[in-house]
């Protein structure tokens, strides 16, 4: 009986149905060859490919599925192979580049990584690089891409700093014939294939119903009450859209949010930055962490000014050191991304893309393109009342954890 993939279970598996490592063909319905000096008799020829794929890391499951259905009238040989596009013969550089150096790139690293070697195993020769600078930093993310360009990559997931600045070297690779996708933040007015990430605007409403959450159950409500905000970036879609998202929830509810401080993705200066607010803000109710280390630098302030339950703590991403003051009971609550997956889906994306060409392999992986671009990676609201569960939840999908809950 035929499986259904899911559609979890197809992209994981596409990179080995686009090497052709199991494409036999199979014709069902008649077999054989018709001879003879007469005409032959009208038959049906049912063509069928028959395509065994590999879910997960050992299931193995068959799907056969009808490709066309023809009559011919002439002498036939039904026995036909079905064959993949060839793999493309010269090795393949994929380029994946990141924001700063932290924990929540490591995890993407790691997906894309995986991607690599399992591009391999089905018999790919692709290498996948990852790089980040140590802070945000859009002329070396640029000079990166270039760089690429000139080495002739086959294609780069990019997490632009600056969506703007990005524009023209996105069009540079995609004129040398390099396929672009940017992943955890858009550039949506530049000429990228595809965005696979989390959608931001939703991810920060969630972060604001979460601290209205937080408020309540801490008894911090407080109509008029000052939130503040830590973010790494003021330029980067993904900061923008999540405080954006926040203040459209949090504000509406009565909430005042202070000016965003902006450490540029400079984990110490977000420390700094984070003790200079709550003393400049005696009365704070709460804090809203946008990157990944702006909640645990929130969480250190707050302990060390001695603040514990009286300041409600809201944050982004689920590395140890976001999880630890949510068992801490410091933080109440994180959006945590799956950025694993923007890794992962990202570099076989861009290797599906030359070997099936770039429209087929975006139409695979993307949901109604090209009306739709982006591939949302999705997220989970994360609290001590759920961290196990969450826990069980992301092991089972495969991503990293670095931590435990208990
Ligand atoms: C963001 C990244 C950022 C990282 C830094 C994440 O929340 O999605 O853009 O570079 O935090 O820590």
């Amino acid at each position: 009986m035929a499986k259904r993939l899911t559609r979890r279970e197809a992209l994981s598996t596409a990179a080995k149905i686009a090497t052709g490592v199991i494409v036999a063909g199979v014709v069902a319905g008649v077999g054989g060859y018709y001879a003879g000096s007469t005409a032959a008799a009208p038959v049906t020829v049912t063509k069928t490919e028959t395509r065994t794929v590999t879910t997960g890391a050992s299931v193995v499951t068959s799907t056969v599925r009808e490709v066309s259905t023809t009559t011919v009238t002439s002498p036939v040989t039904v026995t036909r192979t079905v064959t993949a596009p060839a793999a493309p013969a010269k090795p393949l550089k994929i380029g994946v580049i990141g924001k700063s150096v932290h924990p929540y790139w490591s995890v993407v690293d790691k997906g894309s990584a995986k991607a690599g070697d399992e591009l391999r195993e089905a018999g790919l020769d692709v290498t996948v690089s990852f790089w980040v600078p140590y802070k945000e930093d859009v002329p070396a993310q640029l000079k990166t891409m270039d760089s690429y360009i000139a080495e002739g990559y086959a294609g780069i997931a990019v997490a632009p700093s600056d969506p703007d600045a990005i524009i023209p070297i996105i069009r540079k690779a995609l004129d040398a014939g390099i396929p672009v996708i940017t992943i955890d933040t858009d550039a949506p007015n530049s000429d990228r294939l595809a965005y696979l990430g989390t959608d931001n605007y939703m991810a920060g409403r969630a972060a604001g119903e979460a601290m209205l959450e937080a408020l309540k159950v801490m008894g911090l409500a407080k109509p008029g009450g000052k939130i503040a905000i830590g973010t790494g970036s003021l330029t980067a879609r993904n900061s923008l859209e999540r405080m954006q998202g926040f203040r459209d929830v949090v504000e509406p509810a009565g909430y005042v949010c202070l000016e965003p401080v902006c450490d540029y993705e400079d984990a110490a200066k977000a420390l700094e930055l984070a003790a200079a607010t709550l003393a400049a803000n005696p009365d704070l109710v709460g804090a809203f962490g946008v990157y990944a280390y702006n909640g645990p630098a929130w969480a250190r302030a707050v302990e060390e000014a001695g603040k514990v339950g009286k300041i409600a703590i809201v944050e982004f991403d689920a590395t140890k050191e976001n999880i630890e003051p949510i068992k801490a009971g410091v933080i109440y609550a994180t959006v945590a991304q799956r950025q694993y997956f923007m890794g992962y889906y990202g570099a076989k994306l861009l290797a599906l893309m030359n070997m099936w060409g770039w429209e087929s392999a975006l139409k695979f992986f993307v949901p109604r393109y090209p009306a739709n671009k982006i591939y949302d990676t999705g997220v989970d609201v994360v609290k001590k009342a759920n961290l196990r569960q969450y826990y069980e939840e992301v092991t089972a999908r495969g991503e990293p954890v670095d931590w435990t809950p208990d």
